[in-house]
């Protein structure tokens, strides 16, 4: 499939889009500093919070770091559980029950109620195996990606 170039002029603190790419969903996350802060919060509740263990082959190299991005707050990740491939919701802040009291917020799977955190870091006791995957992509300039 063909590359997609993508606008993130429009995309304010801690709102995501969802963009096509090669029929797939891309979730583009212009994360805010408190959504940022939340990710060493949660490291000893994954099951692989550096990505190098199940989850090494689920990012680039230059993604493979704790907010799995090139910059900090912009997360690029295929919206595609990787349980059983439902698209997970995007879930920007704590909330109540159903969801654990340590939730800071992520992606929640609806099928079968698998959670990642914003970095699409996936929870531990939950049916999804691996963290969410990031495609290659790369800056064209300060507030344009590419993905493909
Ligand atoms: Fe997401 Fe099963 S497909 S939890």
């Amino acid at each position: 499939g063909a590359p997609v170039t993508q606008s993130l002029a429009k995309i304010e603190s801690g709102q995501m889009l969802t963009v096509s790419w090669r029929s797939l969903p891309v979730f583009v996350l212009n994360r805010s500093k408190a959504q940022l802060a939340t990710l060493p919060m949660v490291d000893s509740r994954l099951v692989d919070p550096k990505s190098d263990g199940a989850s090494a082959d689920q990012q680039p190299k230059y993604a493979q770091n704790e907010a799995r991005s090139i910059k900090p707050e912009w997360l690029v990740v295929i919206g595609i559980c990787t349980h059983l491939g439902c698209v997970p919701d995007f879930v920007p802040e704590i909330k109540p029950e159903p969801f654990d009291p340590e939730w800071k917020g992520g992606f929640y799977c609806p099928c079968h109620k698998s959670r990642y955190d914003l970095a699409g870091r996936v929870y531990q006791g939950v049916p999804a195996p691996k963290n969410l995957p990031v495609p290659p992509y790369h800056f064209i300039d300060d507030s344009t990606i590419q993905i493909g």
